[in-house]
């Protein structure tokens, strides 16, 4: 048995979105830890998704917490934003910033969770200089842009390098990972060092969510 609780984010991108409502009451059924917002702007991603009034609303019919993925180049325009429309966790990416220095430490000043995300080409050296600051790192095994995507295998094994950094420079930032999760592989995720993992398209597809859920959680 495994003695942390590994947390669920059920990315709701992956949810059918005529009915938000609905999927929210699966997310909190299921027991889910919190609900992922992949917010993408058509620039640092092919995609467009939600806005900050998406968010404001989810916060008016659900308690879980929002964890909020801004896929968006330049994030320090909207952090405001977020932060007013109830954003609990707030995840910026290291190639879409400039001074994430700031902007890391305006998330937090604003009462949010703060979170660094890398993508799959970015190694892990690129956060040596706000590996002290943030909350979590966010790791994605896939490209960002799209739910429903294979996971990288590659980049599964910068969890174990983030992994080796905490511990030898005791550090408390904990590890999420974004990108093609699914029961089939996340035993080996929280064994390399995981704590979060993020699924949309394992979760909302499969014919029992919640079994899903604890397996994913359970790593079996
Ligand atoms: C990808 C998003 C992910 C995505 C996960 O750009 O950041 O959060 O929704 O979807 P699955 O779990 O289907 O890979
Ligand atoms: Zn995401």
């Amino acid at each position: 048995m495994l003695e942390r609780k590994i947390q669920i984010s059920a990315s709701i991108l992956g949810a059918n979105l005529s009915n938000v409502e609905k999927a929210l009451r699966l997310c909190e059924e299921s027991q889910v830890d919190a609900i992922h917002i992949d917010v993408m702007d058509g620039h640092f991603v092919p995609q467009l998704t939600f806005g900050n009034k998406f968010l404001a609303d989810l916060k008016k019919i659900t308690k879980l917490p929002t964890d909020v993925h801004l896929m968006i180049n330049n994030p320090d325009r909207f952090i405001n934003d977020y932060l007013k429309a109830g954003a609990d966790w707030i995840t910026i990416h290291m190639e879409a910033d400039t001074h994430v220095n700031r902007t890391l430490h305006s998330i937090k000043d604003g009462g949010a969770r703060a979170g660094i995300s890398i993508v799959p080409s970015t190694p892990v050296a690129a956060l040596s200089e706000v590996i002290d600051i943030v909350d979590f790192v966010l790791v994605m095994t896939v490209n960002p842009g799209f739910y429903g995507q294979k996971i990288i295998p590659s980049a599964i094994r910068k969890i174990g390098e983030l992994d080796v950094i905490r511990k030898a420079k005791n550090l408390p930032f904990e590890i999420f990972v974004d990108g093609g999760v699914s029961s089939k592989i996340s035993g080996e995720l929280i064994r390399l060092g995981a704590d979060l993992l993020v699924t949309a398209s394992a979760f909302f597809n499969a014919d029992d969510p919640k079994k899903e859920v604890a397996l994913i959680r359970s790593g079996t």
